[in-house]
């Protein structure tokens, strides 16, 4: 086992140097709320500490709940209490001093003329020149009311000489290819594309962001990347954590539209895409959009070879733990045919990957937390050492470890020392941590950082999101209207899934990376 040494080059530290966004109030709806709470507050504490953020910007929470400035002020500093224990209490406080709250009901036009009047006021008090973030941390039931109210307010209107508005929006942007098209017409009416911030917190994430940079900024890897050396793909993201008091959401969206769509898609089009002639926003997602459509549909004719598997949690043990079935758990119907895990086979449909297979899987309650990519290359052409081993050579695979020990390896074959012609299997491995001395940065940060210079990169861009439901939808459908194609299977909690998932991959010869 080897480890890469080496320092970042005086090129990359002078590349890395802090961006600082411009004057702006950011405005959260669905302040009350547990991301908001968990994720953002840490992490727009974390800009403001960096001096990312601009002394003047502004935050003020909005939601339902009846709350005074000094409550939410309260509740800030209990949010970073718990999730940056250490951080200084001088800067949490002053922190919180930016942040005020406007008790707001999302569907009455007066709550928006309130608003706008809080919002001139800020403004005005600290001339921020009018430019706004609207985060929607809300139900997305709420999406089009409230992009229209706004809209009404003429609170989304840009008027010129650099001013801006801006939306994000969370996840999920729709369930079916209908409803996102529908959600994005009707969005359009308020808001242009510009000023849409699509979220998948996975593209935050440094480790997704390093597929790029591996790819493209090294010469080594690209010219392997292809049919030709590449035997197959695997992308798992699987965690030990069940639903976590989520069922009202869950129940509706389950593994396929919660973690696919979105998460898994992403980083199969950054692992796989064409390079883009520049790291900005559209040449990127041209190429991440490309990719999604090249995608073959699946093939739901044959339920004996399913390219799908869907399952669900019993009951079961995680080490000592013992964990309820998902049926058991508070909020979920006693017969609820919701999967909590799904694997699939998908192939790509382009001269690059013709005839490789992609191998997905991503489900709750398994044995640990671990989301990578596993490429594995093709078998040497010829083996030369065939006496002198007792078996076929091991492949080389490369593993990009997404989390929790972000890093990568790549694994080769190396002699043995000594007078016999033997080999093992050794690897290379780069962990972020032993090498730059600190754990990559919170995705959200990060997010709000590119949102807050108007960098688009990192977000969705609609025919994208049009692009991922056209491909999960006929799924979606099939397990509607005739589930018994595709039947619910079942696993204990605490494990890696059904055998149907392995099946998948050994009916092709091949097995799963072993976790
Ligand atoms: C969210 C899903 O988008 O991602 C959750 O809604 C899931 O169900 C979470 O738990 C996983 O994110 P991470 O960053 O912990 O891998």
């Amino acid at each position: 086992m080897g480890t890469i040494e080496s320092k970042v080059t005086p090129a990359i530290g002078e590349a890395c140097e802090e961006v600082r966004t411009g004057l702006c109030g950011i405005i959260i709806f669905g302040a009350s709320g547990d991301l908001t709470r968990r994720k953002l507050l840490p992490a727009l504490f974390n800009l403001y500490r960096r001096g990312a953020l601009d002394d003047k910007t502004y935050i003020l929470g909005c939601a339902r709940t009846n709350m005074s400035d000094a409550d939410f002020q309260e509740k800030v500093r209990t949010s970073l209490k718990e999730h940056l224990s250490s951080e200084a209490v001088e800067a949490q406080n002053s922190f919180a001093r930016k942040c005020s709250y406007l008790p707001l009901d999302y569907q009455a036009t007066q709550s928006y003329q309130v608003l706008t009047r809080r919002l001139d006021k800020l403004d005005q008090a600290l001339q921020t020149g009018g430019n706004h973030l609207f985060y929607l941390a809300t139900p997305p039931a709420l999406y089009t009311s409230i992009a229209g109210q706004l809209g009404a307010a003429k609170l989304t209107a840009e008027k010129g000489n650099g001013h801006f508005v801006r939306i994000i929006f969370e996840k999920p942007f729709g369930r079916d290819l209908e409803s996102a098209l529908q959600l994005d017409q009707e969005l359009h009416e308020h808001v242009q594309e510009h000023q849409i911030f699509r979220i998948d917190h996975y593209l935050g994430k440094d480790t997704v962001q390093n597929i790029l940079m591996f790819r493209f900024a090294n010469a080594v890897f690209e010219p392997i990347w292809n049919r030709q050396y590449i035997d197959h793909v695997q992308i798992t993201v699987a965690e030990s954590l069940g639903i976590e008091h989520r069922a009202g959401y869950y129940e509706q969206a389950g593994q396929f539209r919660d973690m696919f769509q979105n998460h898994m898609l992403q980083m199969l089009a950054l692992m796989a895409m064409e390079p883009p002639t520049s790291f900005e926003a559209e040449p990127v997602r041209d190429e991440r959009v490309k990719l999604l459509k090249a995608i073959r549909p699946f093939d739901l004719e044959d339920p004996k070879r399913p390219c799908v598997v869907r399952a669900q949690y019993t009951a079961g043990k995680q080490g000592d733990t013992m964990f309820a079935g998902y049926h058991q758990e508070p909020g979920v119907a006693p017969d609820s045919t919701t999967e909590t895990l799904v694997a699939a086979k998908l192939m790509i449909d382009n001269w690059r990957w013709q005839g490789v297979p992609f191998y997905l899987r991503s489900g709750k309650r398994q044995p640990r937390k671990v989301s990578e990519v596993v490429i594995t290359f093709k078998d040497v052409p010829h083996s030369m050492f065939e006496k002198t081993t007792s078996g076929p050579l091991e492949p080389n695979v490369l593993i990009l470890n997404v989390q929790p020990e972000e890093g990568m390896s790549l694994s080769f074959q190396a002699k043995t020392p000594g007078p016999k012609n033997c080999m093992s299997t050794v690897s290379l491995d780069f962990k972020y941590q032993d090498y730059f001395k600190s754990p990559p940065a919170e995705a959200y940060e990060r997010l709000l950082l590119e949102c807050l210079v108007g960098d688009q990169t990192l977000f969705w861009r609609h025919d994208g999101v049009e692009a991922s439901w056209a491909l999960l939808t006929p799924v979606l459908q099939l397990w509607e209207k005739n589930p018994e194609l595709c039947p619910l299977q079942e696993y204990p909690a605490g494990t890696w899934g059904p055998e149907a998932v392995e099946t998948l991959m050994r009916r092709d010869q091949r097995v799963w990376r072993t976790l």
